[in-house]
């Protein structure tokens, strides 16, 4: 199965799914919706195809994203050369489980193995936790999703594994600089398109590139929903945000080229040139005037 093959598949069922030439038609069409202006917004509804969410799903969203936040601040002291992404699939999943009592999405997800992903240096995403120990001077993204209540939070975030190495710093840095300057677009009015442009305008003036087969996408009740967030794109054009969505941006951002391949796993995606490949997620939500970032840590800021 070719990677374009995959991503088809993945793209029909829903999971992160990423395709070429997607376009909507973002209207505003107040005219035929009563609004009643967020947080009051009693139930959830479609607009556009995209779910609006309702103060109360919103409330179990917040919880949700805290607690997907709380997972990632506490495997932060167990990245060290030695351990295993094996050991820290298994600390995370203790943690949620025993601790949180809450569901990690990925298992069994779409036939995801474990419970969060691991993707070390040129893997750009979904690697799978597995017996290899982690050395001085790799990168690593981990990325947690966990289901509270019926709703999902999807947070992940780069780790430098004991002595940070200069390039892996730099794509990190690049990576988490692509995230925070999307996010800080968000608010009512404003287009896909024009975050995505942005996103790619900053990796591409960094001489680093933005992997396309893979985006964000919008979250609640289910893992992966309508919207498809492109981290690449034309100001102007895309769904314009509203005020009760909920989606994530995440760019996985190469050092080298663009392109990916999908290993025999079927769930791995590496960097096509071997370079190495960052990326940072956050759950967010479209507020009256900007947005909330739903999967904040107060230790960790945005
Ligand atoms: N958390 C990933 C995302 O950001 C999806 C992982 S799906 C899995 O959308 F099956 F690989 F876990
Ligand atoms: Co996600
Ligand atoms: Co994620």
């Amino acid at each position: 199965m070719n990677a374009l093959r995959h991503v088809c598949v993945v793209n029909n069922s829903g999971i992160k799914p990423a395709v070429l030439n997607i376009s909507h038609g973002g209207c505003r069409r107040r005219a035929l919706y009563t609004i009643i202006p967020y947080p009051q917004q009693p139930v959830s509804y479609k607009f556009m195809g995209v779910t609006i969410k309702s103060a109360e799903e919103i409330e179990k969203m917040r919880v949700a994203g805290r607690l997907a936040a709380d997972v990632l601040r506490m495997v932060e002291s167990h990245v060290e050369p030695g351990v295993t992404t094996q050991d820290l699939n298994d600390i995370c999943h203790d943690f949620m489980v025993n601790q949180q009592s809450v569901v990690p999405a990925p298992l069994n997800y779409r036939g995801f193995p474990r419970s969060i992903c691991t993707s070390v240096n040129h893997v750009v995403c979904h690697g799978i936790p597995a017996e290899k120990k982690l050395k001085n001077g790799d990168i690593i993204n981990i990325d947690i999703t966990v289901i509270k209540d019926g709703y999902h939070g999807d947070t992940s975030r780069m780790f430098q594994v004991g002595k940070p190495s200069i390039q892996g710093q730099r794509i990190s840095r690049i990576a988490y600089e692509c995230m925070k300057i999307g996010i800080e677009m968000i608010k009512p009015g404003i287009r896909l398109g024009d975050i995505g442009h942005a996103i790619q305008n900053h990796a591409e003036k960094n001489n680093c590139s933005v992997v396309r087969e893979y985006c964000g996408h919008g979250i609640g009740k289910v893992f992966h929903e309508d919207p498809q967030v492109l981290h690449y794109g034309k100001p102007g054009t895309g769904l314009m945000l509203e005020p009760g969505m909920t989606f994530t941006i995440e760019p996985m951002i190469n050092l080298g080229k663009r392109h990916v391949k999908l290993l025999p796993d079927e769930w791995t995606v590496v960097t096509k040139d071997h370079s190495l490949s960052a990326q940072w997620e956050h759950t967010n939500l479209v507020t009256e005037s900007g947005f909330e970032v739903l999967t904040l840590h107060p230790d960790y800021g945005l």
